[in-house]
């Protein structure tokens, strides 16, 4: 090691020290199963919640620009149409992923004098759009709509709320009804990240506010094509002037390349596909999954695909993923920084693609789990 990095070895070290070291895992997906090792798991850690990611790819050009020089191929247009009747806005812009999407949205609205209101759960890429941002921001407690009330009241020019539909560690809904009463009782805009509500949630899958049925409300709708649709990217939905704004001012968008065509190609594939039929199937299986933990004794709240298991150290939570994986179950352990010190936890998500038994199967190692490390 050269001397000069000894400073990187010593963060290693302290991540090493904190149980908070990560390593990149070799893997290969495979359906509702994930191949580690040679081992062929049931895999609960994929956000594809409807098992739509089987994508075959078609020859193509990579367009290898931005979309402002000549990187805009045709098939964004469709896509985006499709995308504005999906949210009920008048226009959409992709971008190359949903992070992007949200530094993309966020640096440009909230300007110098205005004021950011965001749940203290918010992901992180809300999180660094709003340091992007020169407005000034402020962090209400989670779901705690008296602290947002109270924040709220603070002068500024504008005023921004941002949250996700469903919290990607915890699977919560936003109340979205009750926070867009606030921001219409406040002048204030609302901003939804629905990385996780969208495609799943809602009447035929239009997202958390649709499910709330408050989707003329939101003022600016960000979203990942890589979760709830199995295919790549992300974008936003608002309308005509907040996307020509986004098209003349975003630097996330203006200054990177453009998403490859055969990744729009695949997003309007699995947009087109027979949803219904599989958001239909994950939420009985979510249902299924969520019961088995509960009679297993585990205390579940999440009412969505996301089911968080809390364990706490950040060490039980690493021997605990271990043990699923010895087992035959692939749920990855999420520790600090994505969600609090000590508050490490299993992040189970659900997919349409299991079936009964492999439900069935990972309940049992579920089980047997929860006792060994006394949760249950
Ligand atoms: C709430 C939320 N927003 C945005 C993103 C980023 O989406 P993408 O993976 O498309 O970059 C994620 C990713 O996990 C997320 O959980």
């Amino acid at each position: 090691m050269k001397p000069r990095l000894g400073f990187v070895r010593a963060r290693l070290s302290d991540l090493k020290k904190h149980e908070l070291y990560r390593k990149l895992l070799s893997v290969r997906l495979s359906g509702q199963h994930i191949i580690f090792e040679n081992k062929k798991l049931v895999n609960l850690s994929s956000n594809d919640y409807l098992g739509l990611g089987l994508t075959k790819i078609p020859k193509s050009q990579l367009q290898s620009s931005s979309r402002l020089i000549s990187g805009n191929d045709e098939l964004f247009e469709k896509l985006e149409a499709r995308l504005s009747r999906h949210k009920h806005q008048e226009a959409s812009l992709v971008f190359p992923t949903g992070y992007m999407a949200n530094l993309g949205m966020l640096s440009i609205l909230p300007q110098e004098g205005d004021l950011i209101l965001s749940d203290e759960l918010n992901h992180a890429s809300i999180i660094d759009s709003c340091r992007l941002s020169r407005a000034r921001k402020s962090i209400y407690r989670h779901d705690d709509l008296q602290d947002l009330e109270r924040k709220i009241r603070s002068r500024a020019r504008r005023k921004f709320v941002i949250t996700e539909g469903i919290f990607s560690m915890n699977g919560d809904f936003s109340r979205l009804d009750e926070i867009a009463e606030i921001c219409c009782s406040h002048g204030a805009f609302l901003l939804l990240d629905d990385a996780h509500g969208d495609f799943v949630a809602g009447p035929d899958g239009r997202g958390s506010a649709s499910h709330f049925r408050v989707s003329k409300k939101v003022d600016v709708y960000i979203s990942s094509l890589s979760k709830g649709l199995g295919a790549f990217g992300g974008y936003a939905s608002a309308s005509k002037d907040v996307i020509n704004l986004a098209v003349n001012t975003s630097r996330p968008f203006i200054y990177t390349s453009a998403l490859p065509n055969f990744l729009v190609h695949a997003a309007i594939q699995k947009f087109d596909s027979d949803r219904e039929k599989k958001r239909i199937r994950l939420w009985r299986n979510s249902d299924l999954l969520r019961k088995g933990l509960r009679s297993s004794g585990f205390e579940i709240e999440s009412p969505s695909q996301i089911i968080p298991i809390v364990i706490g150290p950040e060490k039980k939570a690493m021997d605990f993923g271990r043990y699923l994986y010895q087992n035959g179950v692939f749920a990855q352990p999420v520790r600090y920084p994505t969600v609090a010190r000590g508050k490490a936890r299993i992040r189970i998500s659900v997919t349409a693609w299991l079936s009964q038994v492999e439900i069935e199967k990972s309940l049992g190692v579920f089980e047997r789990a929860g006792k060994k490390f006394g949760i249950t």
